[in-house]
């Protein structure tokens, strides 16, 4: 974290920029600004029809999520910036931090942001944005000159891995921005007024799409007009349908074959952390993930109460076991009484000692020895048996 005197000279230093900047002539040669040839560039995508916002440099809180009010709208052309980078294992393309080609969970596509600047930027001062770390998360939450943009967008890929394997991979990402979030507004931009990034990676190993050592670079990143930009695809989404819990995923019609990616049209209020809201899937994993929660929270109280429970389970079953065998022994006793009574007076050991034989061959546990601590427990605890 900077501190805050860097912060505010940072935050001035962007303001008189802005203010400066309507001055000089646009160019459009600064679209791609290439920072690794091959790795990674940025990418400065006009907004046409979005207005740029200047901060109220006086007023603006340190945190960016309470700085809403604090920016003020003014008619003059805006872009954003786009920091297209390999990840490290040149496997997948990212797009301001997020898998975008391809994406890590084609059910949940990510929540892509980005920082607002003036049209006209320059190559020279996107570099200096650059070297200041505005595109690798430096000021991450604090209010900037640039106001941070959550977008709405179309993705769209040729020969998406997805649909692969491919041999000899050239996919083409095409992103194009639909709407635009801005704390509490939210604005749909006009689609024929905008471009569409195409992003050409190929595959430098030129073996299979799924192949453990494949190995990505980018080749090319163009701008093109929506028209030129999808051929064999609509430009534009076709009517929405409500997405309810009889569908899995309310997937996306009429765009790919059968199979991920599953969506196309990313606008943020149909997504969440979940995946599609609406749809049946959506209901079954946030379920799942609520109950995964609760365990792991509760986890060491749940493991305490089931020792508990299992401990008082056998003290009840050893309770249970000491009863029968103590209903037993009250049996026995009493007919041993009884037995004492008829034999009472006779002398007949072998007799009784032969119906003992007889006895045990009927009551199948071995018979304990009568003593008068039998009888104690057998009048002190009523068994009811
Ligand atoms: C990724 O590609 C770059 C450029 O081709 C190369 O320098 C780097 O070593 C590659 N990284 C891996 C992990 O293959
Ligand atoms: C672009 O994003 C990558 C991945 O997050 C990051 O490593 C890189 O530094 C960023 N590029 C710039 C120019 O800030």
């Amino acid at each position: 974290m900077r501190s805050a005197a860097e912060l505010l000279f940072f935050a001035l230093g962007l303001f008189e920029y802005t203010s400066a900047s309507s001055s000089s002539s646009p160019s459009f040669s600064n679209a791609v600004t290439w920072i690794q040839y091959g790795q990674s560039a940025v990418v400065k995508l006009d907004t046409p029809g979005y207005p740029l916002w200047l901060m109220d440099k006086a007023n603006a809180p340190i945190l960016h999520e309470q700085a809403g009010d604090s920016y003020w709208p003014q008619d003059k052309p805006s872009a954003v910036l786009l920091n297209l980078t390999m990840s490290l294992d040149n496997k997948t393309l990212l797009l301001n931090h997020n898998p975008i080609l391809p994406l890590s969970d084609p059910n949940v596509p990510p929540l892509i942001e980005a920082y607002q600047v003036p049209a006209d930027m320059t190559t020279t001062q996107i570099r200096g944005l650059v070297s200041n770390g505005l595109l690798n998360r430096q000021w991450e939450g604090l209010t900037l000159g640039w106001r941070y943009l959550a977008l709405d967008y179309d993705r769209l890929v040729w020969a998406d891995p997805e649909t692969g394997p491919y041999q000899n991979h050239v996919p083409i990402l095409r992103f194009r921005i639909m709407g635009i979030g801005a704390h509490s507004r939210n604005d749909v931009l006009d689609v024929e007024k905008q471009q569409v990034v195409h992003v050409t990676l190929q595959d430098w190993k030129h073996g299979s799409s799924d192949a453990k050592d494949r190995s990505y670079g980018i080749t090319k990143i163009e701008l093109v007009d929506v028209e030129e930009s999808y051929a064999y695809v609509p430009a534009m989404e076709p009517e929405q349908e409500e997405c309810s819990l009889r569908s899995w995923r309310c997937a996306d019609k009429g765009l790919y074959q059968e199979g991920p990616p599953w969506y196309r049209f990313i606008w943020r209020e149909r997504f969440d952390w979940y995946g599609r809201v609406g749809s049946l899937r959506h209901a079954v994993v946030r379920k799942v993930d609520v109950m995964r929660k609760f365990v792991a929270d509760a986890g060491p109280a749940m493991v305490f109460a089931f020792v508990i429970l299992f401990g008082a389970a056998i003290l009840v079953m050893s309770m249970v076991g000491t009863i029968g065998s103590l209903c037993n022994r009250r049996e026995k006793t009493i007919r041993e009484l009884a037995e004492d009574d008829r034999f009472l007076g006779e002398e007949a050991d072998e007799e009784r000692y032969l119906d003992d034989e007889e006895e045990k061959e009927v009551v199948p546990s071995p018979l304990p020895p009568r003593s008068g601590q039998d009888k104690e427990e057998a009048v002190l605890i009523d068994l009811g048996c």
